[in-house]
């Protein structure tokens, strides 16, 4: 069985005093977080220690950094490697956020780079993948969202493409209030193990868990996350809301 993941997206908010009241109440409230549902904080870098020191006790409450680079170290300053992340006990990375290649232009190749390195330190990426509204109408996002995989992710072993966590969100859903349709959402999951399967088997393909992200909403959440190809919800706005996100989580 494919575990079930909830990840939260910060993005860039919060003050100190703000993260600690909102890490309080996730390691306080009643989550139904267990072996197969686990739940993903990607907060701001300088709240990652805090993160670690306040969910740490609950094995299922885990931390991500929202990005890293793909060198081990160096002269690259303002950037994050792995060897740091790992070295303070962080596990899993947000990579190829939509965000991160608009504004950052991270590109598919640039990913690849940073999936590798993620994978040689032993931290799970959450490999964001997704189309902007243009190719949706176009009605071309398989193969747009197919060929984001096939260029980040297809030089990868079976063994290693079992250890990645895959999130799909389609950018027009993205803090617009606009979520893609529980069909829609389906559809592209469908599609994307789909693809997967046709590279890596079907055995393979069925252990990577899927999350749709854009606009998840604790009223959007249980119908969306019974889709039998949406695994989970990588959520921004709403986890930055202490009670819609426990209700997401326990979706
Ligand atoms: P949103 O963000 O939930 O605010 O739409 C999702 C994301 O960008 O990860």
């Amino acid at each position: 069985m494919r575990k079930k993941v909830i990840a939260a997206n910060w993005k860039m908010n919060g003050t100190l005093e703000q993260a600690n009241s909102l890490l309080d109440a996730f390691a306080s409230a009643p989550l139904t977080v267990n072996e197969s549902k686990i739940a993903v904080f990607a907060v701001p870098a300088p709240y990652l220690m805090l993160a670690k020191e306040k969910l740490g006790g609950n094995p299922y409450l885990q931390v991500a950094a929202q990005n890293c680079y793909s060198k081990k170290s160096g002269a690259y300053t303002g950037e994050i490697s792995v060897e740091i992340l790992k070295s303070i006990g962080i596990d899993y990375v947000v990579l190829g956020h939509s965000e991160r290649r608009e504004y950052f232009s991270e590109s598919n190749a640039f990913l690849a780079d940073k999936v590798n390195i993620c994978l040689e330190f032993g931290i799970t990426p959450i490999f964001c993948c997704g189309e902007p509204l243009e190719i949706r109408e176009a009605e071309t996002q398989n193969t747009f969202v197919a060929k984001q995989l096939e260029e980040s992710l297809f030089h990868l072993s079976a063994e290693e493409i079992s250890k990645i966590i895959i999130a799909y969100e389609p950018i027009w859903a993205i803090g617009t209030g606009k979520t893609a349709s529980n069909q829609q959402a389906q559809e592209m999951h469908e599609s994307i193990r789909s693809v997967l399967a046709a590279k890596y088997g079907a055995k393979v393909a069925n252990e990577i868990p899927i999350l749709y992200g854009g606009s998840v909403k604790a009223s959007s959440a249980v119908e969306l996350f019974a889709q039998p190809d949406v695994d989970g919800g990588l959520v921004g706005g709403a986890s930055l809301i202490a009670d819609e996100f426990i209700k997401i989580i326990n979706a």
